[in-house]
């Protein structure tokens, strides 16, 4: 099966976008049936950041974070997106097939803009772009976490309005697969994301893990009273790392009052820096290898590339275009 997925280089990667997709994009790795295509996605984070170096830099890292968590260049192509121009053209015959009604809808740019961030061209037309990523490749199967699920089932529609439009099934329906944990919260309670400043980063270390983690948002209560365990998120959280058993545990400290948010939290703080202890030190290796990096992303650009060209000759075919002169 073609598996495909990307992640915005707009800030360094947190637990949700660990929990929510990285972790299953490199298990899915594992199935030789499977052909995944996993891609910085630089182009769209363009639609929030716009800063040379940052950008460079956060490309920088989430390559770095893939590879030290276990993505492996051998059996996976990784790639930068803006390395593939055909994604862009095949958006603009998508926004020619897509009713403005369809992007309207669109949940993420409305939470966006409800939380003050710009309303520009780009931001609105994103779900086109992301559709373009999927079916350039032809991916079959998007796995991501919960609030993507609509823009995927917006590529659905795009690639049969593309097919129905121009008479010919050039585009693959994709499906979308979700993690067993697709909406982590952040330190606020609601979702975390990198746009809303409540991540708790993946590789974040001492003095400043700890005070993401104790400046997580819980309720004012006193010392020694019981606490709700109903929407808590420290508790949400800690069970992305604990077992069932220890979840347990911790719920029956908040019910009797005998744990304290304080001390919940240095629970969840010990959980996560072990979790990721290794791929911490893999990550210190890596960073002192910047070429690799590259050489990894630039071959994952060559075979991603020769999929999109095929795709994208498909449909300059399909819609009245003459093939590209080599
Ligand atoms: P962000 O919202 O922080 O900018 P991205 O939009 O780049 O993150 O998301 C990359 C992937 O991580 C997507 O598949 C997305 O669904 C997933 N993801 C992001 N935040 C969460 C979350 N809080 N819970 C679960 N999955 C998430
Ligand atoms: N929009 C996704 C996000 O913010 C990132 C993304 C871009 C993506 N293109 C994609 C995810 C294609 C899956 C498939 O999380």
């Amino acid at each position: 099966m073609r598996i495909l997925s990307g992640v915005q280089p707009s800030g360094k990667l947190h637990l949700g976008n660990y929990f929510g997709a990285i972790r299953q994009h490199i298990d899915l790795q594992d199935d030789p049936a499977n052909e995944c295509f996993y891609f910085i996605a630089d182009y769209h984070a363009l639609t929030t950041l716009h800063d040379a170096e940052t950008l460079r830099q956060c490309s920088h890292d989430v390559a770095v974070t893939y590879l030290a968590l276990g993505l492996d260049p051998q059996r996976t192509v990784f790639y930068r997106q803006s390395d593939l121009p055909e994604v862009q053209e095949l958006s603009w015959m998508l926004s020619a097939v897509t009713g403005m009604g369809l992007l309207e809808r669109a949940h993420s740019y409305k939470d966006k803009i409800a939380r003050g961030i710009t309303p520009r061209v780009g931001l609105f037309t994103y779900p086109v772009l992301m559709a373009s990523d999927i079916l350039i490749v032809q991916g079959e199967m998007v796995p991501v976490g919960q609030d993507q699920v609509q823009h995927i089932e917006m590529t659905q529609d795009m690639a049969q309005s593309f097919n129905a439009a121009f008479g010919r099934e050039v585009l693959r329906r994709p499906e979308w697969k979700l993690s067993r944990t697709p909406k982590v919260p952040g330190t606020d309670g609601s979702k975390m994301s990198k746009s809303y400043g409540n991540t708790i980063e993946i590789f974040a270390q001492g003095k400043a893990l700890k005070k993401s983690i104790m400046g997580i948002v819980t309720k004012p209560i006193d010392l020694g009273q019981p606490l709700p365990i109903e929407n808590d998120t420290v508790l949400a959280l800690y069970e992305l790392f604990a077992s069932e058993a220890e979840v347990e545990e911790m719920r029956e400290g908040y019910r009797s009052g005998s744990m304290g948010y304080g001390q919940a939290k240095k629970e969840l703080l010990a959980r996560v820096d072990e979790h990721f202890a290794a791929a911490r030190d893999r990550r210190e290796e890596l960073l002192q290898e910047p070429d690799t990096i590259e050489d990894v992303l630039a071959e994952g650009a060559r075979r991603a590339r020769e999929v999109a060209r095929a795709t994208i000759e498909a449909c300059r075919e399909a819609v009245g275009m003459r093939g590209r002169p080599a």
